[in-house]
C-alpha cells in the first residue's frame, strides 16, 4: 500500500507528498526494501522522515506506507547475551555484522515459560503474571505496562515462541487481550511505574575516585567527560564488567568500527566476577559504529534506555553505559543540518537540550508497576572537541546529570589511571548516600570524604606557590600537607584496571584504606606540631607500606588493615620530639 511519494532525498532524510493523515513520531515503510523510517515533521500534505537504513538506491516517486505506530521496538526474551544495532535488530551472525535493509527484528525464540499465577486470579497492568527461562538466564514476563486484569486462561508450563499467547486477560469492561512474552514498547516514551523512589544506595562500581570521592546512586545519572584517548571507552568497560548492577545496556554510539570491535570481541569472553558466568549473558549491547546509518546512531540511546527500563520493571537494577553521547548528537545535528534548521550553537540544533534532557530523565529508582523496587543508572561519556568542556554537550548535559566525572588530559598523559580529575568533578548524591555508608560500618564516611578532598584542593594551591618560591621554601606543615596529598592521589584515586588485586576494590576495603591514610595523616600532624622533624616523619618504613596497600592487600585480607593501623601507631609512638631526641 502506497501512502505517500518521494519528492526529495537528501542522505537519511527525504520529504514525500502524501495522501493521507501522518503524525510525527509514527513509523514508516520505505521504498521495495521496506526500509524502516520516523516521521520528523508534517507540513499540510508533505512529510519530512528520517531513515534508519541506508537510502542508496531510493528514487523520488518511491512509495512510502504508513504504520500507524510510533517507532517502537519489540521487547522480549532472550534479549540478553545479545548484540544489536540500534532499533534492536540482532547483529551477531550478519553478514558484515550489519543489518539486512527493511529487517526489522530477529525471527521469534522459544523458551520455557512457567505460570506463577492460574485463571481467575487478577494481574494488575505490568505485574508479573509467571518466569521465562532461557539457558541459565531467568527473566518475569511481565503483563503490558498498559493492560491488567482477570486472567481468563493461562497457558501450562513449558516451551513456547515469544510470539505464542501466554495468556488472556479481560479487563473490567469486559474486553480480552491477549498477552504474550514479547511486547511492542515506542522508544521515545518513558515506561511508567508506581512511583519514583529517592535515591539511597549507591551503584557500587569498585572504583575508589568514584565510589569514595564522586559516588553515583542507583537511578541516578552520571557524565564521563573527555578529550580523546584519556580513558573513556576502558572506564565505561571497566563499570560495566564490575558494577554491582544486575543488568548492563551497553550503547557503543558511533565510536570508530574497530573500538566498537574490541569491545564486541572481548564482552563474549569476559566472565561477570561476581557470578564467574559469562559477562555477556548480563549484558545486552546496542552498537552503532560511525560508519552505519546516521539517524540509527540517534534513535540507539533511547532503544537503549527503553531496554533498560523494561529490565528495571521485572525488579531489577540497570546501569546504561553510552559511549559516546557526542556521536549521537552528532546525529542530531547532521539531521538537523539536512533540514536546513536554523543551527544553534556549534552548529547543534536549539533542542539538543531537551533531547539530552529527555534521555537522562529516564534514569530513576522506582517501585515498578509490579510493586518491586528496580533502577535505570545512566552513565553518558561525552567526547569534547580538543578537551574543550564549555562545548555544547558537555555544557547542556551537566545540567542534567547528578555526577560529573571530569576526565583529565594531563592525568592520562602521564598514564595516571582512572583519569578523573578530583577537583573539577563533583556527585550530588553524596548526602543521600551517607546513611547507606553508615550502614557498611562507616558512619564518617561524609567527613572523610570532605577531608581527603580538602587535602587535594590544598594540594593545587600549595603546587602553584611551590612553583613560585620552592618547594623548600614552604613551611614543613605545608610541606607535610604536600607530601600526604601526594600519596593520597597515588595510593588511594591511581587505580589499574588490569591490575588482578586493585581493579575491583570493594566499599569495605575502600573504608579501610582511607581510614589507613587518614590515621597516618592525622598521626603525621600530631608529630610535627610536637617537634618531629618532617624528614623523619616521611622516612617511617610503615609509609612505603600504606603506598602499595591497595596493591598488596587482596579483598580476603581485609583484617591486614588493622595490623597497619597498629603499625602506624607503634612507628608513631616510637618518634620522640626533636629536643628530646637531641638530649
Ligand atoms: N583505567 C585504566 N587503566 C589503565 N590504562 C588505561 C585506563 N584507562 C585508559 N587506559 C589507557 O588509555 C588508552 C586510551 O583509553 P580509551 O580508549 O578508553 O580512551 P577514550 O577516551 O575512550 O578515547 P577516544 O576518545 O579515542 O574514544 C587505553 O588504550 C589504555 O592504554
Ligand atoms: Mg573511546
Amino acid at each position: 500500500m502506497t501512502d505517500a511519494r518521494i519528492t526529495w532525498i537528501s542522505g537519511p532524510v527525504l520529504r514525500a507528498r502524501t495522501s493521507c493523515k501522518m503524525h510525527v513520531s509514527e513509523a514508516v515503510l520505505v521504498g521495495d526494501s521496506r526500509l524502516l523510517g520516523e516521521v520528523i515533521r508534517v507540513d499540510g500534505d508533505s512529510i519530512v522522515a528520517q531513515i534508519y537504513e541506508d537510502t542508496t538506491g531510493l528514487r523520488l516517486g518511491d512509495g512510502i506506507e504508513a504504520t500507524s505506530q510510533p517507532l517502537s521496538i519489540r521487547l522480549r526474551p532472550g534479549l540478553l547475551g545479545n548484540i544489536f544495532d540500534g532499533l534492536l535488530r540482532p547483529l551477531a551472525d550478519m553478514p558484515g555484522d550489519t543489518v539486512l535493509p527493511g529487517m526489522r527484528e530477529a525471527p521469534p525464540q522459544t523458551f520455557a515459560f512457567e505460570p506463577s499465577r492460574e485463571a481467575g486470579q487478577r494481574v494488575a497492568a505490568g505485574a508479573a503474571f509467571g518466569t521465562i527461562s532461557l539457558g541459565h538466564v531467568r527473566e518475569q514476563c511481565l503483563a503490558p505496562p498498559d493492560t491488567g486484569g482477570v486472567i481468563d486462561s493461562i497457558v501450562a508450563a513449558g516451551e513456547y515462541a515469544d510470539d505464542a499467547t501466554l495468556c488472556v486477560l479481560r479487563d473490567d469492561e469486559g474486553r480480552e487481550h491477549t498477552v504474550t512474552a514479547g511486547q511492542r514498547w515506542p522508544v521515545r516514551r518513558p515506561r511508567p511505574a508506581q512511583r519514583r523512589l529517592p535515591h539511597g544506595e549507591p551503584l557500587v562500581t569498585g572504583q575508589r575516585i568514584i565510589d569514595t570521592l564522586f559516588p553515583v546512586a542507583r537511578g541516578s545519572r552520571a557524565m564521563l567527560p573527555g578529550g580523546f584517548g584519556t580513558g573513556k571507552t576502558i572506564l565505561q568497560e571497566n563499570l560495566a564488567k564490575w558494577c554491582d548492577a544486575d543488568i548492563i545496556v551497553y550503547v557503543g554510539c558511533g565510536e570508530r568500527g574497530n573500538e566498537m570491535a574490541e569491545v564486541l570481541n572481548e564482552f563474549p569472553g569476559r566472565k561477570d566476577p561476581r557470578s564467574g558466568r559469562p559477562l555477556l549473558e548480563r549484558t545486552v549491547i546496542i552498537a552503532n559504529t560511525s560508519n552505519m546509518p546516521v539517524a540509527a546512531r540517534e534513535a540507539s540511546i533511547y532503544t537503549g534506555v527503553t531496554l533498560a527500563e523494561y529490565f528495571r520493571d521485572q525488579g531489577l537494577h540497570v546501569a546504561l553505559m553510552a559511549d559516546s553521547t557526542t556521536r549521537w548528537a552528532e546525529a542530531l545535528r547532521e539531521i538537523s543540518g539536512r533540514l536546513g534548521e536554523l543551527p544553534g550553537e556549534q552548529g547543534f540544533p536549539a533542542y539538543l537540550s531537551s533531547r539530552l534532557a529527555e534521555f537522562y530523565e529516564r534514569a530513576a529508582n522506582v517501585e515498578t508497576l509490579a510493586g518491586t523496587r528496580g533502577s535505570v543508572t545512566i552513565i553518558g561519556a561525552v567526547s569534547p572537541p580538543a578537551g574543550d568542556f564549555s562545548e555544547p554537550v558537555t555544557s547542556q548535559s551537566k545540567r542534567f546529570v547528578r555526577c560529573f566525572w571530569a576526565l583529565d588530559r594531563d592525568r592520562a598523559q602521564a598514564r595516571f589511571f582512572p583519569a578523573i580529575h578530583p577537583l573539577n568533578s563533583y556527585s550530588e548524591d553524596v548526602e543521600a548516600l551517607a546513611s547507606w555508608w553508615q550502614a557498611q560500618g562507616n558512619p564518617d564516611w561524609a567527613a572523610q570524604r570532605r577531608r581527603l578532598l580538602t587535602l587535594l584542593g590544598e594540594r593545587a594551591r600549595l603546587e602553584r606557590m611551590a612553583r613560585i618560591v620552592g618547594k623548600d621554601a614552604l613551611p614543613p606543615r605545608q610541606q607535610l600537607t604536600l607530601f600526604c596529598a601526594d600519596f593520597v592521589n597515588e595510593a588511594l584515586l591511581r587505580q589499574s584496571a588490569f591490575s588482578p588485586i586493585d581493579r575491583f576494590c570493594s566499599p569495605a576495603r575502600q573504608t579501610s584504606l582511607m581510614q589507613a591514610f587518614l590515621h597516618f595523616i592525622e598521626r603525621a600532624e600530631q608529630a610535627l606540631d610536637e617537634g618531629v622533624e618532617l624528614e623523619r616523619i616521611t622516612a617511617l618504613p610503615v609509609y612505603r607500606h600504606l603506598q602499595r596497600a591497595a596493591e598488596d592487600i587482596p579483598e580476603d585480607k581485609i583484617d591486614r588493615f588493622h595490623m597497619l593501623l597498629s603499625r602506624v601507631d607503634d612507628e608513631f609512638d616510637r618518634l620522640t620530639p626533636a629536643e628530646s631526641h637531641a638530649r
